[in-house]
């Protein structure tokens, strides 16, 4: 440690992990009985993915787990957040248990404990079974009971040994690209189908809670796991701050209302309708129930002003001068110790994980065999420097998850966005752990890092 910078420790116990989902990394999409699911067809349609790139291979993950699960004791990783495959547990969406689908999970768990990481384990990362899709989807309120079964199933088999569920991965996401916006499965351009698949969407999300902790134990802790942006407001002017509160309304409160105050937030309501939801009684209170924690995915912060890029919802983002990452997001860590703080004096979750934060960037193997990528681990310094001033605040952030642990199927960007601590060289499976997966595993070992001075 220099003068020019300080030691920034984080409490002891803090959860150090790293992030997948199922759909990204498993592979073995035809192998053990899994059934198909959105994505795979959506693959399918000319020019959805980048490049034509499929996941039927991605990281191979599901014949290499325990390879995978050595890379993450090597990192020393305290925890592992990945998700569970609804079409390998149940290839119909409801009716009969693949049981062969549940072992492969019942072994990732048993390797995960093994090596002491904490399992944490997410019910539904957007790989709906096309059986569900196509008996309704999420705008049929049907789906709000085949999800709690699935939820059953699931934690049936593992809650004696996973401790930390989540529901859903960024209901935003389903709802509002996957219903309204059209550039998502199930691909559809209905406002009044995305504000119902989001209500259904949150519904299930309540009702699979007492399901969860029911077949756990005294250690069950159950979540969900929301998108995040922080957004500010293009100029002063009326209509530009207008317009970033409508986008507020649509990317954050939207969930985070009815999830911590048991409502949707009355000026969307108003703006939505004649589109808005069917809510019926009961709803609500089962949609607010009490969480254990909540996740956070965090990526970028969005400039938005009055326009009509996104026509329905009269706005338009304007891109500040700056860094900017692969995926067109801007690195610019005060948005989200904003978005913490934001979070933490608007809706007082007890606990928070940040259960996604990190970067895409044109990783390659250089000359030495190694991956070098110093914006990476700048990146991470920068936005774990911002979460650690919003603890010292009084944010209750218990542990942060990097996307991701390997590079994998960035869903529409095909192969072609490298968000991993591990390099994934396709063609081979070889994995190489990069510069940012080791400067993480020194952070780790330390439970802290030496930031310069002012981050
Ligand atoms: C999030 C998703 C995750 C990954 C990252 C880059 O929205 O949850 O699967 O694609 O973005």
């Amino acid at each position: 440690m220099t003068e020019e910078s300080e030691r920034l420790t984080f409490p002891e116990g803090f959860i150090w992990g790293a992030s997948t989902s199922a759909y990204q990394i498993e592979g073995a999409t035809h192998e053990d009985g899994r059934g198909e699911s959105v994505w795979d067809t959506f693959s399918r349609l000319p020019g959805a993915i980048a490049g034509g790139d499929t996941a039927d291979v991605a990281c191979d993950h599901y014949h290499r787990c325990r390879e995978d699960v050595a890379l993450m004791a090597e990192l020393g990783l305290k925890a592992y957040r990945f998700s569970i495959a609804w079409p390998r547990v149940l290839p119909q969406g409801t009716g009969a248990v693949n049981e062969a689908g549940l072992d492969f999970y019942d072994r990732l768990v048993d390797a995960l404990l093994a090596a002491g990481i904490e399992p944490f384990a997410t019910l539904y990362h957007w790989d709906l079974p096309q059986a569900q899709q196509d008996a309704g989807g999420w705008p049929d309120r049907a789906i709000v009971e085949a999800f709690v079964h699935y939820a059953d199933v699931v934690s049936r088999r593992l809650g004696d040994r996973v401790h930390y569920w989540a529901t859903h991965n960024e209901p935003w996401v389903v709802a509002f690209p996957g219903h309204a916006l059209g550039d998502r499965p199930p691909a559809l351009r209905s406002w009044q189908a995305a504000l119902n698949a989001a209500h259904h969407l949150l519904l299930a999300h309540g009702r699979a809670v007492p399901v969860l902790r029911a077949n756990g134990d005294a250690r069950t802790q159950v979540g969900i796991v929301l998108n995040t942006l922080w957004v500010d407001a293009a100029s002063d002017s009326p209509e530009d701050r207008a317009a970033a509160r409508r986008f507020d309304g649509y990317f954050n409160r939207w969930f985070f209302d009815p999830l911590f105050k048991g409502a949707y937030p009355a000026d969307m309501l108003d703006f939505y309708a004649p589109d808005a939801p069917d809510v019926q009684p009961g709803d609500m209170v089962a949609i607010a129930t009490p969480l254990d924690f909540l996740g956070i995915n965090y990526y970028n912060r969005n400039v938005i002003g009055a326009g009509q890029e996104v026509d329905r919802l009269q706005v338009r983002r304007e891109d500040p001068p700056g860094e900017y990452t692969e995926m067109g997001w801007e690195v610019y860590p005060p948005g989200f110790y904003n978005l913490l703080r934001w979070v933490h004096q608007e809706y007082r979750p007890g606990t928070i994980y940040v259960t996604e934060n990190g970067a895409a960037f044109p990783d390659a193997i250089a000359a030495d065999g190694q991956v070098h990528d110093p914006r990476r681990v700048a990146f991470l310094r920068g936005y774990l420097a911002a979460a650690h001033r919003a603890m010292q605040e009084g944010v209750p952030l218990r542990g942060y998850f990097v996307w991701s642990l390997l590079d994998n199927f960035e869903w529409r960007h095909g192969f072609s966005k490298r968000f991993g601590l591990i390099y994934v060289d396709y063609p081979t499976q070889r994995r190489i752990i990069k510069d940012s997966g080791r400067w993480y595993a020194s952070v780790i070992r330390q439970n802290g890092f030496d930031a310069p001075a002012g981050e």
